[in-house]
C-alpha cells in the first residue's frame, strides 16, 4: 500500500488534509492522526471492520482494547453508561481536563464494537485538544477509536516520520501537523467505589488528579493486566536499555559503543549522547523522550543508558516508560 503524508501546517493545506481524513474515515479506512499527545492510528469508534484494520497494522493483539476518542463531552453518554454515583466525579474530572490527555475507563454502552473494548464492559474514553484532530472528529461527527500509531510494544510516534517508520506501506494516509506537544500519552484513570484508579501515568499527573479523589495506583500492579499498557515489555527500543541513577557513576563495559539519555551528566565518554532537558524541566523532557529514544535506537549502539529523571509529577510518567524499556530487555 502506498501511504500518502498530508501536511497540515497552513490553513489551506489543513482544510485539504482534515477533508482527506474525514474521506478516509467514512470509507471505513485508518488514517494516522496528531494528538497533543504521541500521533494515534484513528478508524471509526462505531465500525468494527474498520477498528479491525488498527489492529493489522500494528500487529496489536485482539486483548489490548483501543481509547475513543469524542468529538465532545456530549458524547460520553452514548458510549458509555455511567452510573449516577459517580457521575459528578467524572463530570469535574472532564471539565478540568477535556478536552486534554486524560483518558477515562467507564462503563460501556452496548453500541460500542465488542473489538473496541477487547470484550471488556468497560470503554476508554478521551476528548483531544489537538486542533487537527479536534477538527476531523467534528467534521467526522463520530467517535474514532485511535491507539498510538506505532507496531504493537514500541515505542509511540511523536512525528509524522516516526509514524512512516512504523506503519508506512501499511496505511494510506498520515496526516502531518508537527512534533505532539506532550509526547508521552494521556494518563488513563478508571473509577471504580469513587475511587481513582490510575491505570497509566501521562501528562495529567497523580499531583492534580489527587483532588477528585482518593487514588489507588494500578501502574504497578502485576499479574492480571488490565491495560496492556501496564505489560512490562512496552516502550522498548530493539536496543537493551539500562536504567541508572547518574552516568557518572557507571562504567561503560570494554569494546561496547553506548549511547546515554541525559539528564544530569554530560556524557562525555559516550558514542552519542541527548539530554532530555538541559534546564531540567520535566515537561520539555516528556517530550523529548520517545523522540531522543527512537534516535538512539537507530544508532546501531550496543546499549543505550537511561538517566532516572526525579519520580514526582511528570517525571513519574517518564520513569514509568524508562522503567519498562529496561524491564523488557532485562527479560530477554
Ligand atoms: O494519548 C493517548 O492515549 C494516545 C493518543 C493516540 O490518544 N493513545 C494511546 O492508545 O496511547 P494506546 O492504545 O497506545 O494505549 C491505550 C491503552 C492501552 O494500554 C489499553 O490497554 C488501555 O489504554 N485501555 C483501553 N481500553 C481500556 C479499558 N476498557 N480498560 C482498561 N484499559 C484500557
Ligand atoms: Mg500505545
Amino acid at each position: 500500500m502506498n501511504t500518502e503524508t498530508l501536511r497540515a501546517f497552513t490553513d489551506a493545506q489543513r482544510a485539504i488534509a482534515i477533508r482527506r481524513a474525514v474521506a478516509e474515515l467514512e470509507r471505513g479506512e485508518v488514517v494516522a492522526l496528531p494528538t497533543e499527545t504521541v500521533y494515534g492510528l484513528g478508524a471509526d469508534a462505531l465500525n468494527a471492520d474498520a477498528c479491525l484494520k488498527i489492529f493489522a497494522a500494528k500487529e496489536r493483539p485482539r486483548f489490548d482494547p483501543l481509547i475513543v476518542h469524542l468529538p465532545g463531552h456530549e458524547f460520553v453518554d452514548r458510549i458509555t453508561s455511567i452510573q449516577s454515583s459517580s457521575r459528578d466525579t467524572i463530570q469535574a474530572l472532564t471539565r478540568r481536563f477535556w478536552p486534554g490527555p486524560l483518558t477515562l475507563v467507564l462503563p460501556r454502552a452496548a453500541i460500542v464494537p465488542d473489538v473496541v473494548t477487547s470484550g471488556l464492559e468497560t470503554v476508554a474514553v478521551r476528548v483531544s485538544a489537538h486542533p487537527v484532530f479536534a477538527a476531523v472528529v467534528s467534521a467526522f461527527a463520530k467517535p474514532i477509536a485511535a491507539p498510538s500509531a506505532n507496531r504493537f510494544g514500541r515505542i509511540s510516534p511523536t512525528t509524522a516520520a516516526h509514524v512512516h517508520e512504523e506503519l508506512g506501506g501499511r496505511i494510506p494516509l498520515i496526516i502531518d501537523a508537527g512534533p505532539a506537544t506532550h509526547g508521552i500519552e494521556s494518563t488513563i484513570v478508571a473509577l471504580r467505589e469513587g475511587k481513582l484508579f490510575i491505570l497509566r501515568r501521562g501528562p495529567v499527573t497523580e499531583e492534580q488528579l489527587a483532588e477528585f479523589g482518593s487514588i489507588v495506583d494500578q501502574t504497578k500492579a502485576s499479574g492480571t493486566v488490565e491495560a496492556p499498557g501496564q505489560l512490562a515489555s512496552h516502550y522498548a527500543p530493539r536496543t537493551p536499555l539500562k536504567l541508572v541513577d547518574s552516568a557518572d557513576d557507571w562504567e561503560a563495559p570494554a569494546g561496547k559503543r553506548c549511547g546515554l539519555l541525559a539528564w544530569r551528566s554530560a556524557g562525555e565518554e559516550f558514542a552519542l549522547v541527548r539530554h532530555l532537558s538541559r534546564s531540567g524541566d520535566l515537561r520539555e523532557a516528556a517530550s523529548n523522550l520517545f523522540g531522543m529514544l527512537r534516535e538512539l535506537d537507530n544508532a546501531d549502539l550496543d546499549l543505550i543508558v537511561a538517566e532516572a529523571v526525579p519520580d514526582h509529577d511528570l517525571g513519574s510518567a517518564i520513569m514509568d516508560r524508562l522503567r519498562r524499556a529496561s524491564a523488557a530487555r532485562e527479560a530477554d
